[in-house]
């Protein structure tokens, strides 16, 4: 891939010669920042006047449009001092993926020395003390030590440009497989480490990369000391192991190979206050920590998954180019990648997307189960669910309509499939959040908990006998009533999973932008949708999208037949518990006096707790004696 490498560093610490030097080495052009200065620029430094940064801008603008426009035809070399990370951010716009830093750094004594002791050239002590004093430390920088002959420094930066690699993934499971092909295609050096464990794991990575031709140019490891030394300073490590201890060992046997700044992503699907603490445990490391959700399964991971990154926002700058060149692309060519928010902010919002995956499947797994008794057969529960497309769109409606159609000889597939419903663990955190948060996120809890009726396969059999079903009538509803009662409940799903996010956000203050979060679900995720695209809009409004006109008008229009097919489900006895807990959720948070003063008053008969009446303003506590 071509690069602007941008050799940077105050003054004297040899920026011009070590540049022009590396250009002639890589054979690429050489630009000196100083010949792009305004005129107007000109006449104020030739006057002795320092330049401010509102001067500074439109040159670092001229130097960014220089380096593009370079990018364009081949790879060059641009000098400038660019001490402020403003600067570096102007000068790097558009082009974040394709720049390279080199920092030349020296002690302030060594540059004094060696500017004062050039010919005819004379350097105030104030002057280069000033600039000291306004550099900022590049954390992305590949830095030199000054002090090292030309040579070595040509060499030392050739070592990290041209051998060492951009990004390391550590983990190669399907997803961490998937990730490196798609780093790769999008021409980023890689490393790729798989552990060895004897006739278990044997060459992993070696034998991965033979399988693809685009991994030709990475490097495979099954070492961890060579993988880490394989990475360009400061290592950008994106973990794709197991979440839970896993991730802790693996931690731990990197640390004694990483050096200060570097960063390690864990892009599983780990506990978002595990990675609070990994966090605050790798920061008195002096290691950056990025928690990322990562959604979208094998296919997205490598054609462009969804990605939910937080922690440090400075140390989420120094891995965005890559994550949100891999992410997936919205509607308007965005990457379904933005920095989150602090702490587990990132794999929170993952556990909650979780969560509402999970509803949706439930969902479809119910509407499934109505149009069965409806007297529909896999093949035209398929054309059934192929012909809600245009009004229902999402992913999963898509790969659902597909299952159905899959046949195995005679019969189909879906058929064949033993009824106990498997889980790693996100729903039911996100199930654990919303009780701590106290928020009712019925839905979830409701298709966590079908899940786990299912996976009492023996005892459903056993009891299927002791009660037997009253009912066998055919259901009596239509297909169009069936989609409005789904389409009813996928947005009271919705609604609980963005309550969740913003409740917590609230809470934790993490200021999450809710707008945002379902943008880069937009694409790329296993939960993306028309309404998923509709919500982007909603939320630039309100937080709340039962206060939103048009959806207030749909869940109008379709609770009519959510109610009509959710009875005719509770009189066929057929299970479907997600769509009533929607109409049932609907009922109670739109009923202005709860049965809740009934509660009231039994907790206060049975333990004093007291309870507020309605028509005492004052708010204060009563009791009564009940007997
Ligand atoms: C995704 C998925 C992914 C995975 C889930 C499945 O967004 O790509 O959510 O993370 O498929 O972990 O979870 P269960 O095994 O709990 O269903």
């Amino acid at each position: 891939m071509k690069k602007v490498i941008f050799i940077i560093g105050v003054s004297g610490s040899g920026k011009s010669t070590i540049g022009k030097m590396l250009a002639d080495d890589l054979n690429i052009p050489f630009f000196d920042g100083d010949d792009f200065h305004s005129e107007g620029n000109i006449i104020k430094m030739s006057s002795g006047k320092p330049l401010n940064d509102k001067d500074r801008q439109g040159w670092l603008e001229t130097l960014n449009e220089l380096a593009k426009k370079q990018l364009k035809e081949t790879s060059c070399v641009i000098v400038c001092s660019a001490l402020k990370q403003k600067y570096r951010d102007t000068l790097s716009l558009g082009i974040e993926n394709q720049t390279k830093w080199v920092h030349l750094s020296g002690s302030f004594n060594q540059i004094f020395e060696r500017l004062n002791s050039r010919k005819g050239h004379f350097m105030p002590s104030e002057l280069l003390q000033s600039q000291f004093n306004t550099l900022e430390e590049p954390k992305n920088a590949i830095t030199i030590d000054i002090s090292l002959n030309p040579k070595e420094i040509i060499d030392q930066v050739k070592n990290q440009l041209e051998h060492k690699s951009e990004f390391g993934l550590f983990g190669l499971g399907v997803m961490g497989k998937s990730l490196c092909r798609n780093l790769a295609n999008n021409g980023f050096k890689i490393s790729m480490f798989n552990r060895h464990v004897d006739e278990v794991e044997e060459n992993v990575a070696k034998n991965f990369k033979a399988e693809f031709s685009e991994l030709t140019e990475a490097k495979a490891f099954d070492d961890i000391s060579a993988f880490v030394n394989s990475l360009q300073q400061p290592r950008r490590i994106m973990l794709m192991v197991n979440a839970g201890k896993t991730i802790d060992y693996v931690i731990e046997d990197l640390l004694p190979h990483l050096s200060e700044n570097d960063i390690l992503i864990d892009g599983g699907n780990s506990n978002y206050k595990k990675t609070k603490e990994r966090n605050e445990y790798l920061k008195t490391k002096g290691i950056h920590f990025i928690g990322t959700g990562v959604s979208g399964g094998e296919e997205g991971a490598l054609k462009g998954p969804s990605i939910m990154p937080s922690g440090n926002e400075e140390a989420y700058k120094m891995v965005a180019p890559f994550l949100e060149k891999i992410a997936a692309k919205d509607k308007n060519s965005l990457p379904c990648c933005t920095y989150v928010g602090p702490e587990g902010s990132g794999h929170f919002i993952k556990m909650v997307h979780n969560g509402v995956e999970y509803v949706e499947m439930q969902l479809l797994a119910e509407v499934a189960t109505i149009l069965k008794a409806t007297g529909q057969n896999p093949d035209a529960i398929s054309c059934t669910l192929e012909s809600w497309k245009d009004t229902a769109s999402s992913y999963l409606l898509e790969i659902t309509t597909d299952i159905f159609k899959k046949k195995e000889g005679d019969d189909w597939l879906v058929n064949k499939i033993l009824d106990k419903a498997g889980n790693k663990g996100t729903g039911n955190w996100t199930t654990i959040a919303s009780a701590e948060f106290g928020v009712p996120s019925t839905l979830i809890a409701s298709a966590l908990f079908s899940r786990y009726v299912s996976f009492y396969k023996d005892e459903r059999i056993l009891l299927s006998k002791n009660f037997e079903k009253q009912s066998n009538s055919e259901l009596n509803s239509t297909t169009s009533e069936v989609l409005e009662a789904y389409q009813f409940a996928r947005i009271i799903n919705h609604y609980q999973g963005f309550k969740l996010i913003v409740e917590a956000s609230n809470k934790l203050d993490w200021n999450l932008n809710i707008s945002e979060i379902a943008r880069i679900w937009t694409n790329g995720c296993i939960i993306r949708s028309t309404l998923m695209e509709d919500l982007v809009e909603v939320f630039k409004e309100t937080n709340n999208i039962l206060t939103n006109a048009e959806l207030i008008e749909k869940l109008n229009q379709y609770k009519p037949s959510a109610k009509k097919v959710i009875l005719q489900c509770v009189l066929n006895e057929l299970t479907t518990p997600a769509l009533s807990e929607a109409l049932q959720f609907l009922n109670g948070i739109t009923t202005e006096y709860a049965s809740a003063n009934v509660i009231q008053a039994q907790r206060d008969y049975f333990g004093a707790h007291t309870y507020r009446r309605l028509d005492d303003p004052s708010g204060k506590s009563h009791h009564t004696n009940w007997n």
